[in-house]
């Protein structure tokens, strides 16, 4: 039989013990000495102490500790050019998960939001901590070591670096390390050399030991700091202001939000995105600089949309810089001067990227391939882009405009050099479609 009087005498049965429990240990404690009375105060009292010390630990602004920010690794990092400010606390991490100390072990790309000064930035690593690990442990054996040695004091006695600390450092040096010097040119490396803001000092426009040291680790890390120097925005390239790095972090411009968040935004927002995207692809391929950069793998997460709208390309670890001023040299073998990127059905395996090929000719539609296929048409594989950015185009952009013919042409042309040959008319389409002129043109 059921009887709710029992859960209530339960309750109070339980209380009851509670109650006792305390007054007993409150009689014990009163019986005890005034000497362990104290003791167990103090005990007390440093318990809590140790444990606001715990949290303020945890939440602390851990980018002032030079243990913390790496900078003790250098020459064997990124650079020092933030580092005063960083160590003056002018700069602090915004993301709930960044601030605190302890979650670091779940953000294993090293990727932080932030603000220095009050201006948006990103903060990374660039690698994981084990690749880091990796790299010091070689350094360390390179320098006859033992693995855990002071890296910034054997970097200069590492077998690794010889090369260039004993003679002018020379595009030899690079060549393979990563994408950037995948096929480097005498001209592309005098162009790092000259943007480079990582100089330890300005007095000279030579490069000592320890500069060199520093551009060779850095390139064997990751492209990134040295790609973002070498084209830097501020003349104009669609990529994110470089701010400065110190240790083994670097600063750059917070470029807004990750195109992925747009694939259900209002259609036209989305024509606008697809034409910044297709005219960065352009742009990198045929620019006033005679560098062409190739993308080697390319994702919709690589682009993010800043508040004012505007598109830019984030992820600079993947790419290929081709010097066509060096085509032209070589030129005349009579190969084709034009790379095309052919079109095959893949779903999780697709062929690597001919980067080889993408370094032997003058130029190729091989950026406006992948942006057309991995962005914008229904063979995105990137789960968030289903079906693509345009995946829901209106009757108008199908039909009058041809978009859909476009967009095909510019994924796998059913004529040779048809992708160059569509690209100006797609531009121009999304140019009118982004400006509302949905109704029918006039014949284009
Ligand atoms: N400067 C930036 N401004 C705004 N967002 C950025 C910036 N740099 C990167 N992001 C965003 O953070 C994400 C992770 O950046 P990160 O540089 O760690 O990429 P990653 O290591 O190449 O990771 P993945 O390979 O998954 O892209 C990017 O996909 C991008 O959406
Ligand atoms: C790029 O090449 C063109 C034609 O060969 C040349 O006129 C121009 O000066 C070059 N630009 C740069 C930045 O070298």
């Amino acid at each position: 039989m059921n009887r709710p009087q029992d859960g209530l005498r339960q309750r109070h049965k339980n209380k009851s013990i509670i109650e006792s429990a305390i007054s007993s240990t409150s009689k014990k404690f009163q019986s005890l000495s005034l000497k362990t009375k104290c003791l167990f105060v103090l005990l007390a009292f440093s318990l809590l102490v140790a444990y606001i010390i715990m949290l303020w630990h945890q939440v602390s602004n851990r980018l002032r500790e030079f243990t913390y920010i790496q900078a003790d690794t250098c020459p064997a990092c990124y650079g020092s050019s933030i580092c005063l400010p960083l160590f003056r606390g002018d700069a602090h991490f915004t993301g709930t998960l960044s601030r605190i100390r302890s979650f670091d072990y779940l953000n294993s790309k090293n990727f932080h939001y932030g603000k220095l000064n009050g201006k948006d930035v990103v903060l990374k690593k660039l690698v994981a901590d084990d690749v880091l690990k990796d790299l010091d442990d070689k350094i360390c054996r390179s320098a006859r070591r033992i693995p855990g040695c002071d890296v910034a004091r054997v970097v200069v006695k590492a077998d690794l670096v010889s090369q260039v600390r004993q003679h002018e450092l020379q595009v030899d040096h690079l060549r393979g390390v990563n994408d950037m010097f995948y096929c480097p040119s005498r001209r592309l490396f005098d162009r790092l050399l000259k943007h480079y803001l990582e100089k330890y000092t300005y007095e000279t426009t030579f490069f000592y030991a320890v500069d060199k040291i520093q551009i060779l680790i850095t390139a064997m890390i990751s492209s990134e700091p040295l790609m973002l120097q070498t084209f830097p925005a501020s003349a104009g390239w669609p990529f994110p202001s470089y701010i400065g790095a110190c240790g083994r972090f670097v600063l750059l411009e917070n470029c807004g939000e990750s195109l992925q968040n747009f694939h259900q935004a209002p259609l036209q927002k989305r024509y606008d995105l697809a034409y910044q995207v297709m005219k960065i692809a352009n742009f990198l391929t045929e620019n006033p600089s005679n560098f062409s950069l190739y993308w080697t793998s390319l994702k919709p997460s690589d682009f993010v949309v800043d508040q004012n709208g505007h598109v830019k390309f984030v992820d600079l670890k993947n790419i290929v810089v081709v010097d066509r001023e060096e085509y032209n040299e070589v030129a005349n073998t009579g190969k084709p001067k034009i790379f095309e990127a052919m079109f095959t059905e893949c779903e999780n395996v697709c062929p690597p990227t001919p980067t080889m090929e993408l370094c032997n000719h003058l130029s190729s539609d091989w950026n406006i391939y992948l942006a057309c296929r991995y962005v914008l048409s229904e063979h995105a594989t990137d789960p968030a882009m289903k079906g693509g950015l345009l995946h829901d185009m209106s009757r108008g952009a199908l039909d009058d405009w041809d978009m859909r013919f476009l967009i095909k042409e510019c994924t796998s042309p059913t004529t040779k050099g048809g992708r160059v040959k569509s690209i100006h008319r797609l531009l121009h389409t999304l140019d009118s479609l982004r400006n509302g002129k949905e109704q029918h043109p006039v014949n284009i």
